[in-house]
């Protein structure tokens, strides 16, 4: 028997700060599945497919075989055998990834994969539709979110720290087209599901998250 927690929420709501802290103190392996649709958005825009077309995309997503491997305990993502895991954190692989998870074909194609490796090993998992698709039965879910103005404001410092030049406004203006898309979208679209565990971390630090999580799950094991 594993144990899985799955973490969704919207983009810059923490979940992948948090899930490498839960995972690292719980010894469970993490699993960041939108590296894996920002592997496939890469694909597309190094194509030269615009990654809303759905008949291209569909008829290229064959040839992008997306696999995840560890080093020194990061995932890393190999996209048909590259290491692109340093590619896929730029805003335009963010917007490709947004745009190329709205087809059905692509989201079973990675589904699949995520639910074959959470039957191995002891996982935290996170993304936007874990809780509700990929692990319904999870031992504990968490819907991550925090307001529009503190995720905007987290992805801003996130993106000058690398060097990437942009503005307050412009991160929010994708914030919420992202945001929008990923509700909106006709397959497995982002929600809470009806047993995940509300969590907002607009006024908590990455210490309080993620401590708060292991103590639900403690709890949770405990009684099992
Ligand atoms: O978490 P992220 O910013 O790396 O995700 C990039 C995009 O991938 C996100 O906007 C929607 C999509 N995604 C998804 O549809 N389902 C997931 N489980 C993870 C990500």
């Amino acid at each position: 028997m594993t144990y899985s927690i799955a973490i969704d929420g919207p983009a810059g709501a923490g979940k992948s700060t948090i899930a490498k802290v839960v995972s690292q103190e719980l010894k469970f392996v993490y699993i960041d599945t939108g590296a894996m649709y920002r592997a496939i958005g890469l694909y597309m825009l190094r194509c030269g497919v615009a990654p809303d077309d759905e008949e291209k995309v569909c008829a290229l997503l064959e040839e992008a075989d997306v696999s995840i491997g560890y080093l020194d305990g990061r995932q890393q993502v190999f996209l048909n055998d590259e290491n692109v895991s340093g590619l896929i954190r730029t805003p335009q692989a963010g917007d490709a990834a947004s745009k190329v998870s709205v087809f059905g074909r692509v989201r079973e194609k990675l589904v699949e994969l995520q639910q074959r490796l959470a039957e191995k090993e002891n996982v935290v998992m996170d993304g936007r539709d874990i809780g509700t698709v990929v692990l319904p039965n999870a031992t504990l879910k968490i819907f991550l979110t925090a307001s529009p103005e503190c995720r905007a404001q987290r992805r801003y410092l996130e993106l000058v720290e690398k060097g990437q030049g942009t503005s307050m406004e412009q991160v929010m203006k994708e914030l919420l087209e992202r945001d929008y898309r990923d509700m909106n979208r006709a397959s497995s679209p982002l929600r809470q599901a009806e047993d995940a565990v509300l969590v907002d971390t607009s006024d908590m630090n990455i210490y309080e998250v993620s401590q708060t999580i292991i103590r639900m799950f403690r709890e949770r094991t405990a009684q099992a």
